[in-house]
Protein backbone atom coordinates (compact mmCIF):
# COMPACT_ATOMS: atom_id res chain seq x y z
CA UNK A 1 0.00 0.00 0.00
CA UNK A 2 1.36 3.68 -1.06
CA UNK A 3 1.21 6.58 1.41
CA UNK A 4 0.43 9.56 0.12
CA UNK A 5 3.09 12.14 0.57
CA UNK A 6 1.07 15.09 2.61
CA UNK A 7 0.28 18.15 0.47
CA UNK A 8 0.79 21.67 1.44
CA UNK A 9 -2.50 23.38 2.93
CA UNK A 10 -4.13 24.72 -0.11
CA UNK A 11 -7.28 27.59 -1.74
CA UNK A 12 -8.40 25.88 -4.27
CA UNK A 13 -10.66 28.51 -6.43
CA UNK A 14 -13.03 26.44 -8.51
CA UNK A 15 -14.61 29.05 -11.55
CA UNK A 16 -17.37 27.08 -13.07
CA UNK A 17 -18.40 25.26 -9.39
CA UNK A 18 -21.87 24.20 -10.45
CA UNK A 19 -20.82 22.66 -13.76
CA UNK A 20 -20.56 18.59 -14.39
CA UNK A 21 -16.66 18.51 -13.72
CA UNK A 22 -16.64 18.95 -10.53
CA UNK A 23 -19.61 16.95 -9.54
CA UNK A 24 -18.50 14.14 -11.17
CA UNK A 25 -14.40 14.10 -11.13
CA UNK A 26 -12.96 17.33 -8.73
CA UNK A 27 -14.53 16.27 -5.59
CA UNK A 28 -14.47 12.67 -6.04
CA UNK A 29 -10.95 13.11 -6.69
CA UNK A 30 -10.36 15.47 -3.86
CA UNK A 31 -12.40 13.00 -1.54
CA UNK A 32 -9.97 10.18 -2.36
CA UNK A 33 -6.81 12.04 -1.31
CA UNK A 34 -8.18 13.35 1.37
CA UNK A 35 -9.47 9.84 2.65
CA UNK A 36 -5.84 8.85 1.81
CA UNK A 37 -4.45 11.97 4.28
CA UNK A 38 -2.93 13.40 1.70
CA UNK A 39 -4.82 16.82 2.71
CA UNK A 40 -6.11 18.02 6.20
CA UNK A 41 -9.92 20.03 6.91
CA UNK A 42 -7.39 23.10 6.74
CA UNK A 43 -7.64 23.08 3.22
CA UNK A 44 -10.43 24.43 1.61
CA UNK A 45 -12.24 24.51 -1.98
CA UNK A 46 -13.97 27.49 -2.58
CA UNK A 47 -16.09 27.24 -5.37
CA UNK A 48 -17.29 29.98 -7.57
CA UNK A 49 -19.95 30.17 -9.71
CA UNK A 50 -22.84 32.56 -10.91
CA UNK A 51 -25.76 30.70 -8.79
CA UNK A 52 -27.21 32.17 -5.99
CA UNK A 53 -25.38 29.17 -3.88
CA UNK A 54 -24.00 29.76 -0.45
CA UNK A 55 -21.28 27.31 1.21
CA UNK A 56 -24.08 25.32 2.71
CA UNK A 57 -25.51 24.37 -0.72
CA UNK A 58 -22.25 23.60 -1.64
CA UNK A 59 -21.07 20.93 0.64
CA UNK A 60 -23.92 19.17 0.02
CA UNK A 61 -23.36 19.16 -3.46
CA UNK A 62 -19.91 17.99 -2.04
CA UNK A 63 -21.79 15.27 -0.29
CA UNK A 64 -24.05 14.11 -2.69
CA UNK A 65 -21.06 13.92 -5.23
CA UNK A 66 -19.28 11.53 -2.98
CA UNK A 67 -22.29 9.32 -2.14
CA UNK A 68 -22.88 9.53 -5.98
CA UNK A 69 -19.23 9.18 -7.31
CA UNK A 70 -17.32 7.30 -4.85
CA UNK A 71 -16.89 3.60 -4.80
CA UNK A 72 -19.60 2.93 -1.62
CA UNK A 73 -16.62 0.74 0.09
CA UNK A 74 -14.56 4.33 0.35
CA UNK A 75 -17.33 5.71 2.01
CA UNK A 76 -17.23 7.04 5.66
CA UNK A 77 -19.52 9.59 7.06
CA UNK A 78 -18.01 11.08 9.56
CA UNK A 79 -15.04 11.36 7.19
CA UNK A 80 -17.62 12.94 4.34
CA UNK A 81 -18.56 15.71 6.62
CA UNK A 82 -15.20 16.54 7.83
CA UNK A 83 -14.59 16.43 3.56
CA UNK A 84 -17.96 18.90 3.03
CA UNK A 85 -17.01 21.29 5.90
CA UNK A 86 -13.84 21.66 3.63
CA UNK A 87 -16.36 23.80 1.35
CA UNK A 88 -16.92 27.26 0.89
CA UNK A 89 -18.84 29.06 -2.14
CA UNK A 90 -18.91 32.60 -3.17
CA UNK A 91 -21.72 33.39 -5.72
CA UNK A 92 -19.51 35.87 -8.60
CA UNK A 93 -21.15 37.00 -11.83
CA UNK A 94 -17.21 37.35 -13.25
CA UNK A 95 -18.27 40.82 -13.61
CA UNK A 96 -19.22 41.69 -10.40
CA UNK A 97 -17.15 43.60 -8.35
CA UNK A 98 -18.82 42.48 -4.97
CA UNK A 99 -18.36 38.68 -6.02
CA UNK A 100 -14.45 39.64 -6.49
CA UNK A 101 -14.30 40.97 -3.04
CA UNK A 102 -15.79 38.47 -1.23
CA UNK A 103 -13.98 35.96 -3.28
CA UNK A 104 -10.34 38.15 -2.07
CA UNK A 105 -11.82 37.76 1.67
CA UNK A 106 -11.76 34.29 1.36
CA UNK A 107 -8.33 33.33 0.83
CA UNK A 108 -5.43 33.31 3.12
CA UNK A 109 -2.57 35.53 2.86
CA UNK A 110 -0.11 33.25 4.59
CA UNK A 111 2.14 32.47 1.97
CA UNK A 112 2.30 28.50 3.24
CA UNK A 113 -0.93 27.86 2.17
CA UNK A 114 -1.19 27.18 -1.61
CA UNK A 115 -3.46 29.10 -3.64
CA UNK A 116 -4.48 27.73 -6.97
CA UNK A 117 -7.53 29.04 -9.34
CA UNK A 118 -9.20 26.10 -11.26
CA UNK A 119 -11.28 27.75 -14.30
CA UNK A 120 -13.30 25.16 -15.20
CA UNK A 121 -15.19 27.63 -17.29
CA UNK A 122 -15.82 28.16 -21.55
CA UNK A 123 -12.11 29.49 -22.10
CA UNK A 124 -13.93 32.81 -23.79
CA UNK A 125 -14.03 34.28 -19.96
CA UNK A 126 -10.57 33.12 -18.84
CA UNK A 127 -9.14 36.66 -19.99
CA UNK A 128 -11.76 38.45 -17.83
CA UNK A 129 -11.17 36.10 -14.57
CA UNK A 130 -7.26 36.18 -15.26
CA UNK A 131 -7.73 39.93 -15.25
CA UNK A 132 -10.12 40.64 -12.20
CA UNK A 133 -7.80 38.06 -10.65
CA UNK A 134 -5.05 40.51 -10.79
CA UNK A 135 -7.03 43.72 -10.31
CA UNK A 136 -8.42 42.60 -7.21
CA UNK A 137 -5.86 41.16 -5.16
CA UNK A 138 -6.32 37.37 -5.67
CA UNK A 139 -3.36 37.04 -8.08
CA UNK A 140 -0.10 36.89 -5.99
CA UNK A 141 3.27 35.61 -7.90
CA UNK A 142 3.42 32.13 -6.45
CA UNK A 143 -0.19 31.87 -7.15
CA UNK A 144 -1.05 29.00 -9.74
CA UNK A 145 -4.08 28.14 -12.96
CA UNK A 146 -5.25 25.74 -14.04
CA UNK A 147 -6.86 25.29 -17.23
CA UNK A 148 -9.25 22.87 -18.80
CA UNK A 149 -9.81 22.12 -22.58
CA UNK A 150 -10.81 22.74 -24.52
CA UNK A 151 -8.19 25.41 -25.14
CA UNK A 152 -8.84 26.72 -28.44
CA UNK A 153 -10.52 25.41 -31.51
CA UNK A 154 -7.12 25.98 -33.92
CA UNK A 155 -3.56 27.40 -33.50
CA UNK A 156 -5.25 30.88 -33.48
CA UNK A 157 -7.49 30.62 -30.98
CA UNK A 158 -5.26 28.87 -28.77
CA UNK A 159 -2.74 31.45 -28.55
CA UNK A 160 -5.44 34.13 -28.19
CA UNK A 161 -6.24 31.98 -25.18
CA UNK A 162 -2.71 31.54 -23.75
CA UNK A 163 -1.89 35.01 -24.64
CA UNK A 164 -4.54 36.64 -22.45
CA UNK A 165 -3.50 34.15 -19.38
CA UNK A 166 -0.34 35.12 -20.06
CA UNK A 167 -0.63 38.33 -19.40
CA UNK A 168 -1.78 38.18 -15.63
CA UNK A 169 0.33 34.21 -15.06
CA UNK A 170 3.85 33.44 -16.22
CA UNK A 171 4.42 29.50 -17.57
CA UNK A 172 5.50 28.37 -14.57
CA UNK A 173 2.13 29.24 -13.13
CA UNK A 174 -0.08 27.39 -15.67
CA UNK A 175 -1.19 23.90 -15.20
CA UNK A 176 -3.01 23.15 -18.55
CA UNK A 177 -5.06 20.07 -17.93
CA UNK A 178 -4.82 16.63 -20.30
CA UNK A 179 -6.29 14.41 -17.99
CA UNK A 180 -4.63 11.32 -20.15
CA UNK A 181 -1.52 12.25 -18.24
CA UNK A 182 -2.96 11.86 -14.83
CA UNK A 183 -3.98 8.26 -15.62
CA UNK A 184 -1.54 5.95 -14.15
CA UNK A 185 -1.13 3.71 -17.28
CA UNK A 186 -0.12 6.41 -19.10
CA UNK A 187 2.31 7.57 -16.68
CA UNK A 188 3.30 3.68 -16.31
CA UNK A 189 4.49 4.42 -20.05
CA UNK A 190 7.67 6.42 -18.89
CA UNK A 191 8.06 3.55 -16.17
CA UNK A 192 7.98 0.85 -18.81
CA UNK A 193 10.32 2.65 -20.87
CA UNK A 194 12.95 4.44 -18.84
CA UNK A 195 12.93 1.85 -15.65
CA UNK A 196 13.79 -0.86 -17.97
CA UNK A 197 17.11 -1.68 -19.56
CA UNK A 198 15.40 -3.80 -21.79
CA UNK A 199 13.20 -1.72 -24.56
CA UNK A 200 15.69 0.89 -25.30
CA UNK A 201 17.38 -0.57 -27.17
CA UNK A 202 14.93 -2.07 -29.81
CA UNK A 203 12.75 0.85 -29.35
CA UNK A 204 13.42 2.47 -32.84
CA UNK A 205 12.97 1.23 -36.57
CA UNK A 206 15.39 -1.05 -36.70
CA UNK A 207 13.38 -3.63 -34.18
CA UNK A 208 10.12 -2.07 -34.46
CA UNK A 209 7.47 -2.54 -37.46
CA UNK A 210 4.58 -0.08 -36.81
CA UNK A 211 2.88 1.10 -33.72
CA UNK A 212 -0.90 1.30 -33.31
CA UNK A 213 -2.97 3.72 -31.09
CA UNK A 214 -6.59 2.74 -30.16
CA UNK A 215 -9.08 5.24 -27.79
CA UNK A 216 -12.34 3.73 -28.45
CA UNK A 217 -15.58 4.42 -26.81
CA UNK A 218 -19.15 2.86 -26.64
CA UNK A 219 -20.82 5.92 -25.41
CA UNK A 220 -22.23 8.11 -28.15
CA UNK A 221 -21.71 12.56 -28.82
CA UNK A 222 -24.89 12.67 -26.90
CA UNK A 223 -26.05 15.99 -27.37
CA UNK A 224 -23.29 18.03 -26.54
CA UNK A 225 -23.16 21.15 -28.45
CA UNK A 226 -19.47 21.29 -27.60
CA UNK A 227 -19.04 18.12 -29.64
CA UNK A 228 -20.09 18.96 -32.75
CA UNK A 229 -18.45 21.80 -33.23
CA UNK A 230 -15.30 20.10 -32.20
CA UNK A 231 -15.01 16.32 -33.29
CA UNK A 232 -13.36 13.95 -32.86
CA UNK A 233 -9.69 15.33 -34.19
CA UNK A 234 -9.64 18.44 -31.78
CA UNK A 235 -11.57 16.19 -28.98
CA UNK A 236 -9.22 13.25 -28.83
CA UNK A 237 -6.51 13.56 -31.04
CA UNK A 238 -5.16 16.97 -30.99
CA UNK A 239 -4.42 16.74 -26.76
CA UNK A 240 -5.12 12.89 -25.62
CA UNK A 241 -3.62 10.49 -28.63
CA UNK A 242 -1.25 13.00 -29.57
CA UNK A 243 0.37 13.09 -25.60
CA UNK A 244 0.01 8.94 -25.83
CA UNK A 245 2.42 9.05 -29.50
CA UNK A 246 4.45 11.59 -27.45
CA UNK A 247 5.45 8.99 -24.73
CA UNK A 248 5.93 6.22 -26.60
CA UNK A 249 7.80 8.17 -29.50
CA UNK A 250 10.18 10.29 -27.15
CA UNK A 251 13.76 10.06 -26.48
CA UNK A 252 14.66 9.45 -22.77
CA UNK A 253 14.55 12.88 -21.11
CA UNK A 254 17.80 13.20 -19.18
CA UNK A 255 16.35 13.52 -15.90
CA UNK A 256 12.11 13.72 -14.41
CA UNK A 257 12.41 17.34 -14.34
CA UNK A 258 8.98 18.85 -16.22
CA UNK A 259 10.93 20.69 -18.27
CA UNK A 260 13.51 18.20 -19.46
CA UNK A 261 10.35 15.76 -20.58
CA UNK A 262 8.48 18.68 -21.53
CA UNK A 263 10.89 19.24 -24.14
CA UNK A 264 11.32 15.92 -25.73
CA UNK A 265 7.46 15.40 -26.31
CA UNK A 266 7.62 18.51 -28.15
CA UNK A 267 10.73 17.46 -30.26
CA UNK A 268 7.92 14.76 -31.56
CA UNK A 269 5.36 17.26 -32.30
CA UNK A 270 7.68 18.72 -33.86
CA UNK A 271 9.16 15.97 -36.42
CA UNK A 272 5.65 14.94 -37.44
CA UNK A 273 5.16 14.70 -40.59
CA UNK A 274 2.60 17.41 -42.21
CA UNK A 275 -0.95 16.16 -43.26
CA UNK A 276 -2.38 18.57 -46.05
CA UNK A 277 -4.50 18.54 -48.80
CA UNK A 278 -2.08 16.32 -50.81
CA UNK A 279 -1.34 13.36 -48.55
CA UNK A 280 -4.91 13.70 -46.54
CA UNK A 281 -6.91 11.19 -48.19
CA UNK A 282 -4.66 8.68 -48.37
CA UNK A 283 -3.86 8.96 -44.69
CA UNK A 284 -6.57 9.70 -42.92
CA UNK A 285 -10.00 8.43 -42.55
CA UNK A 286 -12.95 10.43 -40.91
CA UNK A 287 -16.62 8.22 -39.60
CA UNK A 288 -19.69 9.05 -38.58
CA UNK A 289 -21.82 6.95 -36.68
CA UNK A 290 -25.04 5.48 -38.05
CA UNK A 291 -27.97 4.20 -35.55
CA UNK A 292 -28.87 0.71 -35.15
CA UNK A 293 -32.43 0.02 -34.75
CA UNK A 294 -31.80 -4.08 -34.48
CA UNK A 295 -30.90 -4.33 -31.20
CA UNK A 296 -33.01 -4.68 -27.90
CA UNK A 297 -31.80 -1.14 -27.35
CA UNK A 298 -32.05 0.93 -30.46
CA UNK A 299 -28.88 3.29 -30.69
CA UNK A 300 -29.68 6.85 -32.51
CA UNK A 301 -27.30 7.84 -35.23
CA UNK A 302 -25.04 10.95 -34.90
CA UNK A 303 -27.16 13.00 -37.23
CA UNK A 304 -30.63 11.91 -34.68
CA UNK A 305 -29.20 12.75 -31.74
CA UNK A 306 -28.14 16.48 -32.77
CA UNK A 307 -30.93 19.11 -32.66
CA UNK A 308 -32.52 20.44 -35.96
CA UNK A 309 -30.17 23.54 -36.17
CA UNK A 310 -27.10 21.17 -36.57
CA UNK A 311 -28.96 18.73 -38.92
CA UNK A 312 -26.48 17.23 -41.83
CA UNK A 313 -23.27 18.12 -39.69
CA UNK A 314 -20.66 16.72 -40.97
CA UNK A 315 -18.83 16.66 -37.25
CA UNK A 316 -16.74 13.69 -37.56
CA UNK A 317 -17.25 10.89 -34.50
CA UNK A 318 -14.57 8.61 -35.34
CA UNK A 319 -10.98 9.15 -36.94
CA UNK A 320 -8.10 7.14 -37.83
CA UNK A 321 -4.98 8.19 -39.34
CA UNK A 322 -1.16 7.05 -40.03
CA UNK A 323 1.15 9.25 -38.55
CA UNK A 324 4.88 9.28 -39.40
CA UNK A 325 7.70 10.79 -37.30
CA UNK A 326 10.53 12.02 -39.49
CA UNK A 327 13.41 11.70 -37.22
CA UNK A 328 16.08 9.19 -37.07
CA UNK A 329 14.78 7.30 -34.38
CA UNK A 330 11.41 6.56 -35.95
CA UNK A 331 11.92 6.64 -40.00
CA UNK A 332 9.69 4.37 -41.61
CA UNK A 333 7.31 3.09 -38.88
CA UNK A 334 4.51 4.02 -38.82
CA UNK A 335 2.18 4.89 -36.59
CA UNK A 336 -1.57 4.03 -36.92
CA UNK A 337 -4.30 5.86 -34.35
CA UNK A 338 -7.65 5.82 -34.59
CA UNK A 339 -10.53 6.86 -31.93
CA UNK A 340 -14.46 6.81 -32.15
CA UNK A 341 -18.07 7.01 -30.36
CA UNK A 342 -20.17 4.19 -30.73
CA UNK A 343 -17.51 1.64 -31.29
CA UNK A 344 -17.74 -2.00 -30.59
CA UNK A 345 -16.00 -1.73 -26.97
CA UNK A 346 -14.20 0.55 -24.58
CA UNK A 347 -10.79 0.03 -25.09
CA UNK A 348 -7.88 2.26 -25.06
CA UNK A 349 -4.65 0.62 -25.93
CA UNK A 350 -1.40 0.84 -27.49
CA UNK A 351 0.39 -1.65 -29.56
CA UNK A 352 4.00 -1.83 -30.07
CA UNK A 353 4.38 -4.24 -33.22
CA UNK A 354 8.39 -5.42 -33.51
CA UNK A 355 9.80 -6.56 -36.57
CA UNK A 356 9.66 -9.78 -37.99
CA UNK A 357 12.34 -12.71 -37.32
CA UNK A 358 14.93 -12.17 -40.52
CA UNK A 359 15.23 -15.58 -41.42
CA UNK A 360 13.28 -18.62 -40.53
CA UNK A 361 15.31 -22.35 -39.36
CA UNK A 362 11.33 -23.93 -39.20
CA UNK A 363 9.95 -26.33 -41.41
CA UNK A 364 6.56 -25.65 -43.26
CA UNK A 365 3.85 -26.53 -41.41
CA UNK A 366 4.83 -25.35 -38.20
CA UNK A 367 2.97 -22.28 -38.18
CA UNK A 368 4.44 -19.00 -39.01
CA UNK A 369 6.52 -17.24 -36.21
CA UNK A 370 4.33 -13.85 -36.07
CA UNK A 371 5.81 -10.74 -35.14
CA UNK A 372 6.34 -10.05 -30.89
CA UNK A 373 3.60 -7.37 -29.90
CA UNK A 374 3.63 -5.23 -26.54
CA UNK A 375 0.34 -4.44 -25.80
CA UNK A 376 0.02 -1.76 -23.33
CA UNK A 377 -3.46 -2.01 -22.22
CA UNK A 378 -4.93 1.40 -20.53
CA UNK A 379 -7.82 1.02 -19.88
CA UNK A 380 -10.04 -1.02 -18.58
CA UNK A 381 -8.11 -4.45 -17.68
CA UNK A 382 -5.43 -2.26 -17.32
CA UNK A 383 -1.79 -4.22 -17.93
CA UNK A 384 0.92 -5.01 -20.14
CA UNK A 385 1.34 -8.25 -22.30
CA UNK A 386 4.32 -9.16 -24.38
CA UNK A 387 2.79 -11.77 -27.09
CA UNK A 388 5.55 -14.23 -28.08
CA UNK A 389 5.87 -17.32 -29.95
CA UNK A 390 6.55 -21.22 -27.82
CA UNK A 391 6.83 -24.31 -28.89
CA UNK A 392 3.08 -25.71 -28.55
CA UNK A 393 4.05 -28.55 -25.85
CA UNK A 394 4.07 -32.26 -26.33
CA UNK A 395 4.57 -35.15 -28.92
CA UNK A 396 4.54 -34.52 -32.70
CA UNK A 397 7.72 -31.94 -33.40
CA UNK A 398 7.94 -28.68 -33.66
CA UNK A 399 4.78 -26.29 -33.87
CA UNK A 400 5.08 -22.71 -33.23
CA UNK A 401 2.17 -21.33 -31.15
CA UNK A 402 1.77 -17.56 -29.94
CA UNK A 403 1.14 -17.01 -26.42
CA UNK A 404 1.15 -13.89 -24.08
CA UNK A 405 3.16 -13.03 -20.64
CA UNK A 406 0.47 -10.87 -19.32
CA UNK A 407 0.90 -8.61 -16.66
CA UNK A 408 -2.01 -7.51 -14.76
CA UNK A 409 -2.39 -4.77 -12.76
CA UNK A 410 -5.50 -5.81 -11.28
CA UNK A 411 -4.30 -9.24 -10.31
CA UNK A 412 -0.82 -8.26 -9.34
CA UNK A 413 -1.83 -4.97 -7.51
CA UNK A 414 -4.63 -4.52 -4.95
CA UNK A 415 -5.40 -1.41 -4.53
CA UNK A 416 -7.49 0.62 -6.02
CA UNK A 417 -6.07 2.67 -9.32
CA UNK A 418 -6.40 6.05 -8.40
CA UNK A 419 -8.35 8.21 -11.08
CA UNK A 420 -6.32 10.71 -13.16
CA UNK A 421 -7.86 13.77 -11.23
CA UNK A 422 -6.11 12.90 -8.21
CA UNK A 423 -2.85 12.72 -9.15
CA UNK A 424 -3.05 16.19 -11.38
CA UNK A 425 -5.06 18.23 -8.60
CA UNK A 426 -2.25 17.31 -5.96
CA UNK A 427 -0.08 18.13 -8.67
CA UNK A 428 -0.84 21.52 -8.83
CA UNK A 429 -0.56 22.39 -5.05
CA UNK A 430 2.86 20.63 -5.08
CA UNK A 431 3.83 22.55 -7.69
CA UNK A 432 4.68 19.93 -10.77
CA UNK A 433 4.27 20.29 -13.94
CA UNK A 434 5.87 17.26 -15.58
CA UNK A 435 2.47 16.23 -16.06
CA UNK A 436 0.50 18.92 -17.67
CA UNK A 437 1.11 20.50 -21.11
CA UNK A 438 3.24 23.28 -21.56
CA UNK A 439 2.28 26.01 -24.12
CA UNK A 440 4.51 25.62 -26.97
CA UNK A 441 3.70 21.53 -26.60
CA UNK A 442 -0.18 22.45 -27.29
CA UNK A 443 1.06 24.99 -29.67
CA UNK A 444 3.05 21.99 -32.06
CA UNK A 445 -0.46 19.57 -31.48
CA UNK A 446 -2.38 22.45 -32.83
CA UNK A 447 0.14 23.41 -35.54
CA UNK A 448 -0.16 19.62 -36.83
CA UNK A 449 -4.11 19.25 -36.54
CA UNK A 450 -5.06 22.13 -38.15
CA UNK A 451 -4.02 20.99 -41.73
CA UNK A 452 -5.87 18.09 -41.46
CA UNK A 453 -8.91 20.01 -40.18
CA UNK A 454 -8.56 22.22 -43.26
CA UNK A 455 -8.19 19.77 -45.73
CA UNK A 456 -11.12 17.82 -44.11
CA UNK A 457 -12.77 21.24 -44.63
CA UNK A 458 -11.97 21.62 -47.95
CA UNK A 459 -13.04 18.62 -49.55
CA UNK A 460 -16.82 17.97 -50.50
CA UNK A 461 -17.28 14.32 -49.35
CA UNK A 462 -18.90 13.73 -46.14
CA UNK A 463 -17.59 11.54 -43.22
CA UNK A 464 -17.57 7.89 -44.06
CA UNK A 465 -20.30 6.08 -42.22
CA UNK A 466 -20.37 3.07 -39.66
CA UNK A 467 -23.10 1.18 -37.67
CA UNK A 468 -22.53 2.15 -34.33
CA UNK A 469 -21.42 -1.10 -31.91
CA UNK A 470 -18.84 -1.65 -34.91
CA UNK A 471 -15.11 -0.90 -34.80
CA UNK A 472 -15.59 1.66 -37.19
CA UNK A 473 -16.05 2.85 -41.19
CA UNK A 474 -14.34 0.16 -43.86
CA UNK A 475 -12.17 2.80 -44.78
CA UNK A 476 -10.04 2.60 -41.47
CA UNK A 477 -9.57 -1.55 -41.79
CA UNK A 478 -8.45 -0.12 -45.98
CA UNK A 479 -5.76 2.52 -44.57
CA UNK A 480 -3.26 -0.03 -42.51
CA UNK A 481 -4.64 -2.89 -44.82
CA UNK A 482 -2.92 -0.83 -48.11
CA UNK A 483 0.09 -1.26 -45.67
CA UNK A 484 0.02 -5.00 -45.34
CA UNK A 485 -1.24 -4.88 -41.77
CA UNK A 486 -4.23 -5.09 -39.39
CA UNK A 487 -5.57 -3.82 -36.80
CA UNK A 488 -4.89 -5.19 -33.16
CA UNK A 489 -7.98 -7.10 -32.15
CA UNK A 490 -9.91 -6.81 -29.12
CA UNK A 491 -10.21 -10.61 -28.88
CA UNK A 492 -6.06 -10.86 -29.76
CA UNK A 493 -5.69 -9.60 -25.78
C1 LIG B 1 -12.61 13.86 -22.94
C2 LIG B 1 -13.41 14.02 -24.20
O1 LIG B 1 -11.52 14.72 -22.96
O2 LIG B 1 -12.17 12.51 -22.84
C3 LIG B 1 -14.60 13.07 -24.21
O3 LIG B 1 -13.89 15.35 -24.30
C4 LIG B 1 -14.11 11.65 -23.98
O4 LIG B 1 -15.31 13.16 -25.43
C5 LIG B 1 -13.21 11.56 -22.76
O5 LIG B 1 -15.26 10.84 -23.79
C6 LIG B 1 -12.58 10.20 -22.64
O6 LIG B 1 -11.93 10.09 -21.41
P1 LIG B 1 -11.74 8.69 -20.69
O7 LIG B 1 -10.97 9.02 -19.47
O8 LIG B 1 -13.12 8.15 -20.39
O9 LIG B 1 -11.00 7.81 -21.66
Amino acid sequence: MQRPIPVPTFDYVVFGATGDLTRRKLIPALYYRFRAGQFSERSRVIGVSRSAWDDARFQQVARDAVNEFVDPAYLDGALVEKFAACFFYVSNDVTDRDGWADLRSRLRDDEAVVRAFYLAVAPDIFERICVFLAETGCWRPSARVVLEKPLGHDLASSREINDAVARVFSEDQVYRIDHYLGKETVQNLLALRFANALFEPIWNAAHIDHVQISVAETVGAGTRGYYDDSGALRDMIQNHILQLLCLVAMEPPASGDANALRDEKLKVLRSLRPITGDTVSKVSVRGQYRGTASQAAAVRSYQEELPDDRKGSRTETFVALKAEIDNWRWAGVPFYIRTGKRMAAKVSEIVIHFARIPHSIFEDGVGAAKSNKLVIRLQPDEGVKLFMMVKDPGPGGMRLREVSLNLSFAQTFEDRMPEAYERLLMDVVRGNQTLFMRRDELEAAWSWVDPIRQAWDAAPDFPQPYAAGTWGPTGSVALIERDGRAWHEESDF
